[in-house]
């Protein structure tokens, strides 16, 4: 597996330590806060993993927010690209992940192949961005309510360790 990156950003801490996980289970791949670099180097890579919190009912993160522009004006035709979000299921429970919905149907619409959606099964909500036929658009991981999210991310990087290829 080659030319694969995480680019994330994180208000508290949680998206970083998801975003080592990730690197440690994909034998240390690179990670890049947006909040540091920016997009910049987001043209480098072939596949992509992009990991953003949701705050303040459905909004993302403040680093995301500052990047947008940026991030949208990228296309990633012939890029793979799996998102993992950060929530909280029982708090937010109207907005769960919004966040990681909208970093999708941006995707979408600049031509990537979006890769790595998981079952909702098992989680509790009652709305989400985030969410096609009953499938999330990519990891989604709650920290807070969840006690099995690293296996979750454990598992995910085994499927991504395939895509990625
Ligand atoms: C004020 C506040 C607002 C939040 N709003 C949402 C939300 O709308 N939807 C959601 O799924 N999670 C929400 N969360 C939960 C965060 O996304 C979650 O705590 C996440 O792990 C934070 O990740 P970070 O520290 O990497 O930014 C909110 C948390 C706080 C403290």
């Amino acid at each position: 597996m080659r030319n694969i990156a995480i680019f994330y950003a994180s208000s508290t801490g949680n998206t970083k330590e998801v975003a080592k996980q990730i690197s440690k289970s994909l034998d240390g791949i690179k990670e890049y806060d947006l909040k540091v670099t920016g997009c910049e180097y987001m043209q480098d890579y072939e596949n992509i993993i992009l990991g953003i919190s949701t705050w303040e009912a459905g909004k993302m993160q403040e680093d995301w927010e500052k990047v947008w522009e940026e991030f949208s004006h990228i296309d990633f035709k012939n890029k793979k690209v799996a998102i993992f979000g950060l929530g909280n299921q029982k708090k937010y429970k109207n907005n769960f992940l919004d966040a990681m919905g909208k970093i999708y149907f941006q995707l979408v619409k600049a031509n990537a192949q979006v890769i790595g959606f998981t079952p909702t099964r098992g989680y509790e909500f009652e709305k989400s961005e985030a969410v096609i036929e009953n499938c999330f658009v990519g990891l989604a991981v709650d920290i807070e309510n969840d006690d099995n999210y690293l296996e979750k991310i454990e598992d995910w990087a085994k499927v991504l360790k395939n895509e990625f290829k």
